[in-house]
């Protein structure tokens, strides 16, 4: 039996998740296989609940199975959820949280805003627990992108420290610097203020059981973006860029700095956003606005995923003006490319925290 279990490994071995272009025993898919005289049972551990190639990919471990088992036994896949954790132990900040994605540019009002909200809600929509921090404390924008900006969150205390309760809306927990601060007044904030913001948010938010929680960032490599790789062990980045050289120029010095030896966060993939454009009365042609490829072409020279290209629409603009995120949307073809870019993120961590050791909170010792 134990011959044939290591059989059923190897063969499991060949089966690839198409999404993530990976094996399902290298992804950290199988769990709890179990061979018996008559009967092989395993349960395939997806990255999210609704993997829409969750069928097929379930389909093709069973045949796999079969070939090797022999067709007197009977052959049981059982499809799971279970979003795997990228943090090292449950002793550091946000013990309950999972994983922790931080959304970043070079350059600023590439769209970090809106493809963190809109993948906040995909992911959430998927079935997965999500969180969202604004950290963009000098222009927070996720407060009206969730329609959310009239809110204060409360307080609770909890073990005799008040605690702040997130917001909850389009099932994310949200927290925003703009929840606490007038608008001109955070005009004026300065290093050490902005970087207490942030720490703030994450050590006294209430923020319970997560699966990812998003990182909303400001544009460049600031203060902010040291001080979260120093709080928190960050489990990896989505860059976002415009195919515009400038934009993409600015991305790979935000790459750079992700993957400095001392910061040692992965990147999880790029995100192309404003692609190009498509008349609403010319739905087969495509307007290159800010160019071809710009990100698809940096994602391939970098060796890492291309994990969305979103068109300019002039709804995604009118629906996150509105604080309506378009990925609500799931019928619209933009709703089901936000999705495929949540599951893009999803299976980009899965694969990242079966192959990769959890991140490290980056200590920088002053001289
Ligand atoms: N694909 C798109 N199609 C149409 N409008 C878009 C698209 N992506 C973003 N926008 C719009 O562009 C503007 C800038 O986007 P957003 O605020 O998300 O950028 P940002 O990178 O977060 O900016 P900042 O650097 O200021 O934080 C917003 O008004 C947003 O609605
Ligand atoms: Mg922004």
């Amino acid at each position: 039996m134990a011959d044939l279990k290591k059989e059923i490994l190897e063969a499991l071995h060949k089966v690839k998740h198409p999404g993530v272009g990976n094996d399902v025993v290298s992804l950290n898919m199988v769990k709890n296989l179990t061979v018996e005289q008559h009967k092989v049972s395993l349960e395939l551990a997806f990255p999210s609940a609704n993997d829409p190639l969750k069928n097929s990919v379930k389909k093709a471990c069973a045949k796999a199975i079969q070939a090797v088992a022999g067709p007197e036994r009977e052959v049981e896949v059982l499809a799971t959820a279970q979003v795997s954790s990228g943090r090292k132990d449950n002793s550091e900040m946000l013990p309950g949280v999972k994983n922790i994605i931080a959304v970043a540019s070079g350059k600023g009002g590439v769209g970090k805003s809106t493809i963190a909200t809109n993948l906040a809600v995909g992911l959430s929509m998927r079935g997965a627990k999500v969180g969202l921090i604004d950290a963009d404390v000098y222009g927070p924008s996720i407060p009206k992108m969730f329609k959310v900006e009239d809110q204060r969150p409360l307080l609770r205390k909890v073990n005799n420290k008040e605690l702040v309760v997130p917001v909850m809306q389009y099932g994310v927990k949200v927290l925003s610097i703009g929840f606490f601060v007038h608008p001109e007044d955070a005009l004026i904030w300065r290093g050490v203020l902005a970087t207490n913001a942030l720490n703030q948010l994450l050590s006294e938010g209430l923020w319970g059981e997560l699966d990812y929680l998003v990182i909303d960032l400001p544009p460049g490599t600031s203060d902010i973006h040291l001080s979260m790789v120093q709080s928190v062990p960050v489990t990896g980045a989505v860059i976002v860029t415009t195919p515009q050289d400038v934009a993409v120029a600015d991305a790979i010095k935000g790459i750079a700095m992700f993957r400095q030896d001392k910061i040692n966060v992965p990147v999880l993939g790029l995100v192309e956003n404003m692609s190009w454009f498509t008349p609403e009365n010319h739905p087969e042609e495509r307007y290159y606005i800010f160019g071809k490829d710009g990100g698809k072409n940096l994602a391939f020279r970098y060796d890492m995923p291309l994990l969305g290209q979103i068109p300019i629409v002039e709804k995604i603009r009118e629906q996150s003006d509105a604080g309506e995120p378009s990925v609500l949307d799931e019928d619209s073809l933009i709703g089901k490319q936000f999705l495929e870019l949540a599951d893009n993120v999803a299976n980009a961590v899965a694969e990242r925290n079966a192959k990769l050791a959890p991140t490290q909170i980056v200590q920088i010792t002053e001289k």
